[in-house]
């Protein structure tokens, strides 16, 4: 009797700390066939001995994200193995796992993994402010997902993570939460990024803003990963893992696993709270409602592809994501759901969209891009499927009403209409809001009509930067030369290593004036540099610094300030003289472009910061 009140009220205990791990609830508590046997989980776990402190390790770092003025979510993986978990584990007793680095099979148990965590105001943890114990299990790869709460506002935060009852420690994680709504006359910088490709080169952009250290938040608005394949495991140093395109679960949690092992991201993902949201990669390419250009919804593709469907994938690629990221979900009735929104103070609001995954219409595929252009403005297609798109326009309203100086827009691809003809045979990227005017047109309808000031959009997955005034081309006069009759302003951000317009930087030179020319709202373009952007945002102003690395074919620090912009509150467009006369790389409207040759010393490794030395940062 005794044994048993014994036992019922450690599974209440044990059941509470999972709960905990808010992993458990993802991809969707409210619907339990999709998500995890918590319960199931819990009687496993009180039939096998528990682990070993030694035999666990932080394998990944640490991370947060999704910050509110109280809380932020706290992220790590603590396991007792490198690799990751293909969720085979059996109910019963005990699974034999394989040590990839050991060479040896480990008597693994499915016992739960518990790890305490701490945050606080200080490095040293003199005054711990939230503190709380959470469980994991292979069933959710060993990742750690937890909310800290009872935070003050707008405040620094350092949080680590221990094995129970044990001195094995994760890294120290800094972190900052955002201020409260009603908080006046904060600054705040952000620094944004997009497509960072494994295999294609080093993440030196998220570690130079890290190393500088001059902003709040980073924003991530897509292509976190690729799920395609490259490289020869062994040989090349950054060759995909899992060696081919990837599809199940154990695939895309490989993958990502792969991803935070790059030492600039490690470094971003240990000091600053994250806002992510996904584009296609994190599924896979030219996603859209119903498939994506390497998977059809059909009969043929699932068995081609090794049975797994259309559904399934997302699913996958779903759940990876949410176990992985140190982000919120913000219903849990919506597994798919990523989209949301941040007050930050009175400054701003965050709106981050998702215009790929969760209700978009068939995009171009490869095979129908002729079918997509004649559809393009067709008044049904939609970006983000009627549920979200609503919910955006009351964003934007409430933000204005509730008195929000700016509104930032996080969505994934180019707002803006973009003739393309200076570097592609056809002059529409229907894969872009190009593809989907009519929902463009709703987008601009709603702020002119509602007279809704200083929004901005900012966009990723194109791989180049493009600066614009936010138009509403044939509908709303727009003079090029003063910015008057824009809304807002677009900041879209080249990628951290994915390719850009290609060949050498007079090539892409070549390609940015012709763009220029054949876009009037298009102020800025540049498509030769990987790189990022940070706004600095404050009441009267926001400041644009563009940063572009010289190579991501080594890791490094150096990189290259290519174009500073100013939009004063109220203006509704870029300041004039935009980019203030001059710009380092690219084309601009009316402006000189300095071009610099850079020049890699082969030999010592080094950058010649002899002759540009005023141009170049090194951290
Ligand atoms: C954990 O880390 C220690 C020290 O780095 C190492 O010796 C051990 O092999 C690792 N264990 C596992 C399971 O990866
Ligand atoms: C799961 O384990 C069983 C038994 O060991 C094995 O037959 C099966 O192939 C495994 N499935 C996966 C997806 O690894
Ligand atoms: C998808 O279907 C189209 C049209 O039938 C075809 O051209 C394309 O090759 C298919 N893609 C795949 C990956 O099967
Ligand atoms: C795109 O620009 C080219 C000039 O490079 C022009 O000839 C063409 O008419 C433009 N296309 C559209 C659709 O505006
Ligand atoms: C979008 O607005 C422009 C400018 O008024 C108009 O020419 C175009 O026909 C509209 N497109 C759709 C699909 O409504
Ligand atoms: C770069 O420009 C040169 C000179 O105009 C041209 O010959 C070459 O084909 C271009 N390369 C690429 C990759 O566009
Ligand atoms: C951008 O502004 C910074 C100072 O904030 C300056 O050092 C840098 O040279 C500027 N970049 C360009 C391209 O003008
Ligand atoms: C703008 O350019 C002028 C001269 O070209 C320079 O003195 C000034 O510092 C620049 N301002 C900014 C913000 O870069
Ligand atoms: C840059 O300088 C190097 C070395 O002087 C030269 O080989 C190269 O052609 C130059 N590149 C450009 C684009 O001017
Ligand atoms: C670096 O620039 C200086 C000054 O122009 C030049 O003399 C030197 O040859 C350059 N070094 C390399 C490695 O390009």
């Amino acid at each position: 009797m005794k044994f048993l009140i014994a036992a019922v009220s450690l599974v209440s205990m044990v059941t509470a700390s999972l709960d905990g791990n808010l992993n458990y609830n993802s991809p969707s508590r409210r619907h339990p066939s999709l998500g995890i046997d918590v319960p199931k989980v819990v009687r496993r776990g009180l039939e096998t001995r528990a682990w070993d402190p030694v035999q666990l390790n932080f394998t990944h770092g640490v991370a947060s994200g999704d910050p509110y003025p109280n809380s932020v979510i706290l992220w790590t993986r603590v396991s007792p193995m490198l690799e990751n978990d293909k969720s085979n584990v059996t109910v019963e007793g005990n699974v034999p796992l394989y040590n990839h680095d050991t060479e040896t099979y480990i008597e693994a148990s499915p016992n739960p993994v518990c790890v305490d965590y701490q945050i606080g105001i200080d490095r040293d943890f003199s005054s711990i402010v939230d503190k709380g114990t959470a469980y994991t299990t292979s069933d959710i790869d060993y990742t750690v997902k937890v909310e800290a709460k009872n935070l003050q506002p707008f405040t620094t935060y350092y949080y680590q993570f221990m094995v129970c009852n044990s001195d094995n420690k994760s890294p120290l994680g800094r972190t900052k939460t955002s201020p409260s709504a009603e908080y006046d006359g904060s600054k705040i910088g952000l620094a944004v990024y997009s497509c960072s490709n494994y295999p294609n080169g080093y993440f030196n952009a998220y570690g130079n803003a890290a190393r500088k250290d001059n902003i709040d938040y980073v924003v991530h608005l897509g292509d976190y990963i690729y799920e395609s394949t490259r490289g020869t495991l062994g040989k090349d140093p950054r060759a995909t893992n899992p060696p081919r395109e990837i599809f199940t679960l154990y695939d895309y949690r490989t993958r990502i696993a792969q991803y935070r092992t790059d030492l600039d991201l490690l470094l971003s993902h240990g000091q600053y709270p994250w806002i992510p949201v996904w584009d296609d990669h994190e599924i896979s390419n030219n996603g859209w409602r119903g498939g994506s250009s390497g998977l059809n919804n059909t009969e043929d593709s699932f068995l081609k592809f090794g049975g797994v469907s259309v559904d399934q994938r997302k699913m996958n690629a779903v759940r990876a994501y949410f176990e992985w990221m140190p982000i919120r979900q913000v219903d849990m009735d919506d597994n798919l759901r990523i989209w949301r929104s941040f007050q930050m103070g009175k400054l701003l609001d965050l709106i981050m969209l998702d215009t790929r995954n969760y209700d978009r219409s068939i995009t171009t595929l490869g095979w129908n891009n002729e079918y997509i252009a004649d559809l393009k403005d067709d008044a049904s297609r939609t970006l983000m499927g009627s549920h979200q798109e609503n919910w955006f326009y009351n964003q934007l309203s409430k933000s204005a009403a509730r008195g929000a100086t700016w509104r930032l827009v996080g969505n994934q691809i180019i707002f803006s209409r973009i003739n393309n003809t200076a570097r592609s045979s056809d002059w529409l990227n229907a894969d872009q809001w190009d593809g989907y005017t009519a929902n463009r047109n709703r987008t601009l309808q709603h702020l002119y009509t509602n007279s809704i000031s200083n929004t901005i959009f900012l966009a990723g997955d194109s791989h180049a930067n493009w600066v614009s005034d936010l138009v509403w081309l044939d509908e709303k006069p727009y003079d090029q030369v003063t910015g008057v009759g824009s809304v807002g302003v677009e900041f879209a951000g080249t990628a951290v290593s994915s390719s850009g317009f290609g060949g050498t930087i007079a090539n892409a030179t070549t390609k940015s004036k012709g763009l220029v020319r054949d876009n009037k709202e298009l102020q800025w373009s540049e498509g030769y540099y990987r790189g990022y952007y940070e706004l600095h945002i404050s009441p009267d102003e926001i400041q644009a610094n563009y940063f572009g690395c010289p190579t991501v074919a080594s890791r490094n620090p150096f990189e290259i300030s290519l174009a500073n912009f100013t939009v004063k509150a109220g203006d509704n467009h870029l300041t004039r003289n935009v980019g203030n006369g001059t710009v380092e790389a690219g084309a601009l409207q009316r402006g000189t472009t300095r071009q610099t040759n850079v020049t890699l010393n082969t030999e010592t490794g080094t950058w010649n910061v002899t002759m540009f030395n005023q141009m170049f940062i090194q951290y």
